[in-house]
């Protein structure tokens, strides 16, 4: 959700002229949002490109974060619907899956990204149990 967020670009249309951080936004522009970009900055990651998934157990660094430092499922009124969801289902089919088998890729296969209007392993991710 962070390096690979499924949702890695966001638009929203601008309604008026406005000033963001010092750079002019035209109403009736559009504005691009890029996930992957911020969920990597230096400015608010430690070892920013490294699954560390540790990390997540660190609630002063999570507290010193910009709020919307990470946002896989955006943010605001628009946000996901189903974030609570997906987070539950997700959690509760990999708990399920690791206790039953220990995958590993199948061999010779390297998760290459493909940038459709969602991000994903390009050619699923085959698997060995
Ligand atoms: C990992 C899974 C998911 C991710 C990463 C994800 C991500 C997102 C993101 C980023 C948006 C906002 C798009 C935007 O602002 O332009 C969104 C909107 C939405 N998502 Fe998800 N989503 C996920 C799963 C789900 C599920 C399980 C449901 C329904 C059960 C769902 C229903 C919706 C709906 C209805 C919206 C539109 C909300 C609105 O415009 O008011 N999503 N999703």
């Amino acid at each position: 959700m962070r390096l690979h967020p499924p949702v890695y670009i966001l638009f929203r249309r601008v309604k008026e002229d406005d000033v963001i951080c010092g750079h002019r936004i035209h109403g009736g522009g559009v504005v691009v949002m890029t996930p992957m970009v911020f969920h990597r900055h230096p400015a608010f990651w430690d070892r920013p490109d490294a699954f560390h998934p540790e990390r997540w157990l660190d609630e002063d660094a999570a507290n010193r974060r910009p709020r919307f430092a990470f946002m896989p499922f955006s943010g605001g009124p628009r946000q996901c619907i189903g974030n609570s969801f997906a987070m539950m289902e997700a959690v509760l089919i990999l708990a399920t899956l690791a206790q039953r088998f220990a995958p590993r890729l199948a061999e010779g296969y390297f998760p290459q990204p493909e940038y459709g209007v969602t991000l994903r392993p390009s050619r699923g991710l085959p698997m060995q149990l």
